[in-house]
């Protein structure tokens, strides 16, 4: 549950969010329903307004009652009327292009009104639009004088931030002039989601877990982010990107940072990133030897998902039928410090998988006694595994006697379901971190150390793969064979993610929230 206050005591001001892109799909899937949830806590302020920015002409009424249909459609909780209204007021419509600075000398105009009659004039400037946009919003902003006017301002910044490590800087660059570090708000949501905020908790406040989180005690780590879907309506902007930009560039280095890092001195947004970007720092970089060993990628070909047929990737809207792109990745990373030596970081991630699942599977040395060594064929190493979608929760896995006469040991798993015990209000991811932009937290954010070091890493693997051709993968299964053969070789093997008791509960439990 989020308060009206932060932890450094902070409370919700009063601001106007100004959506740069607010007709595009993520506003509908993400901002939307998470804005309503906000109003439904209570945690926007009477006085806050959003402003959607975008180039289509259309009314203020026109824009409500899209943004009412979006929520209905995308949000898990079922819409309160009276909850609606108070947000529906609170929304209005701002027609410009990017590139038009007659737009925001309008935009302006509208917000002195809007701010005359509200106690303040603090702005979120949230550029959702696509990133080639970055650029001309930024510098309109700040010849329209939007920059300096009063109130404080905060910039937010969807991913991805830059292409590579150039594009990357030059942006960073050119938002410097006009913002400062403090202001700059790069998201990455897969940080702001419930169990992934819980890997600090779950290492660092428990006495059982951090004396083993180390190479004495594991034998590897495995993350796997796989989704079911396709490229659906974003085969223009996928094309240029691929899995690797468009995943393992942020959300799953993230993943990979917070599962590595040293505890930080405080939990203070600097002490924390400071430590995860030393954990990119430590990724051994990979030679373009390595990237032939240690790295795979694929593309989907037709085949079935969840029982339906689909097609092929270069068959989807906006994508070419020649397509290089990768919408499977994997790598084997290895993280050259005391804690992690020797213990390699698998990733895997794709679109059109078997199914969507978020995980992180903490794999345990096997215990090398002789006891039960003829007991353990089949018997699977004691492993962690931090659910993080769909259902949230954590598992343990340790092996215990079947029983019977005979000593037979089979695995099995204590579970932590998240929503069993917590209910199913936990905030979303963007609920979270809109919340922490309007009470001024940076701790959920991207700092600019962390871009650069994951385009560090990123780009080589990226030069490497503009040779050769990727490898086809059927819809609907786990990705290449390659990907198999990545960790085979070196004597393990990926652990399919497995139905939990918690699934089961929350299946029965699927519908709207009333
Ligand atoms: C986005 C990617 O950052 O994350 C999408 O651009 C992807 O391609 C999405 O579908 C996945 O997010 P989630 O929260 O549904 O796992």
């Amino acid at each position: 549950m989020l308060s009206r206050r932060n932890k450094m005591g902070n409370k919700i001001e009063p601001c106007l969010i100004i959506i740069f892109g607010a007709t595009g799909d993520l506003t509908n899937r993400k901002l939307l329903p998470a804005f309503y949830k906000l109003e439904f806590e209570n945690l926007l302020h009477k006085d806050s307004k959003i402003i959607a920015f975008a180039r289509k002409e259309k009314s203020n009424e026109q824009f409500r009652k899209e943004a009412l249909k979006a929520i209905n459609t995308f949000s898990k909780f079922k819409v309160d009327n009276k909850v609606w209204k108070k947000l529906e007021n609170k929304i209005f419509y701002h027609q410009s292009e990017f590139q038009d600075i007659k737009g925001f000398n309008r935009l302006k105009e509208l917000i002195k009104k809007i701010c005359t009659k509200t106690t303040s004039c603090n702005k979120v400037f949230y550029l959702s639009a696509p990133p080639g946009f970055f650029g001309p919003i930024i510098s309109n902003l700040k010849k329209s004088g939007l920059t300096a006017s009063s109130g404080w301002s905060r910039v937010v910044f969807e991913k991805p931030f830059g292409h590579d490590l150039k594009s990357a800087k030059k942006l960073n660059e050119s938002i410097k002039k006009v913002f400062k570090e403090k202001q700059i708000y790069r998201i990455d949501h897969y940080v702001g989601k419930e169990l992934v905020q819980n890997l600090l908790v779950l290492r660092f406040a428990n006495s059982i877990f951090e004396p083993i989180w180390n190479k004495k005690y594991i034998d590897h780590v495995q993350i796997t982010v796989a989704e079911d879907i396709g490229v659906e309506t974003r085969g223009n902007y996928y094309e240029k990107s691929g899995a690797l930009r468009d995943i393992i560039q942020n959300h799953m280095l993230q993943l990979v940072a917070l599962t590595a890092m040293e505890p930080p001195v405080t939990l203070d947004a600097e002490d924390i990133r400071e430590e995860k970007v030393k954990v990119l720092r430590s990724i051994r970089p990979l030679t373009t030897k390595d990237i032939g060993k240690m790295t795979v990628r694929g593309q989907y070909g037709s085949g079935v998902v969840n029982d339906k047929k689909v097609k092929a990737y270069h068959d989807e809207d906006k994508v070419s039928k020649k397509s290089n792109t990768e919408t499977f990745a994997a790598l084997k990373l290895n993280i050259d410090n005391s804690r992690w030596s020797d213990v390699p970081f698998y990733l895997r991630t794709g679109k059109r998988l078997k199914e969507r699942v978020a995980e992180i599977t903490i794999v345990f040395k096997q215990n090398s006694g002789i006891l039960f060594n003829e007991h353990v064929k089949n018997i699977e190493p004691n492993m962690l595994i931090v659910r993080i979608q769909p259902e949230e929760g954590i598992s343990l896995q340790f092996s215990a006697k079947v029983p019977g006469k005979k000593m037979i040991i089979d695995n099995v798993r204590m579970d932590f379901c998240h929503e069993c015990k917590f209910g199913p209000n936990t905030p979303d991811a963007y609920e979270r971190l809109l919340y922490d932009i309007m009470i001024g937290d940076q701790t959920l954010f991207t700092s600019w150390e962390m871009v650069e070091h994951s385009w560090k890493i990123v780009d080589k693997i990226a030069k490497a793969w503009k040779k050769g051709k990727v490898a086809s993968y059927a819809a609907g299964s786990w990705g290449p064979k390659n990907a198999d053969a990545l960790i085979e070789k070196d004597k393990r093997k990926w652990y399919a993610p497995q139905k939990t008791i918690y699934s089961t509960f929350l299946q029965n439990n699927g519908n709207k929230i009333q």
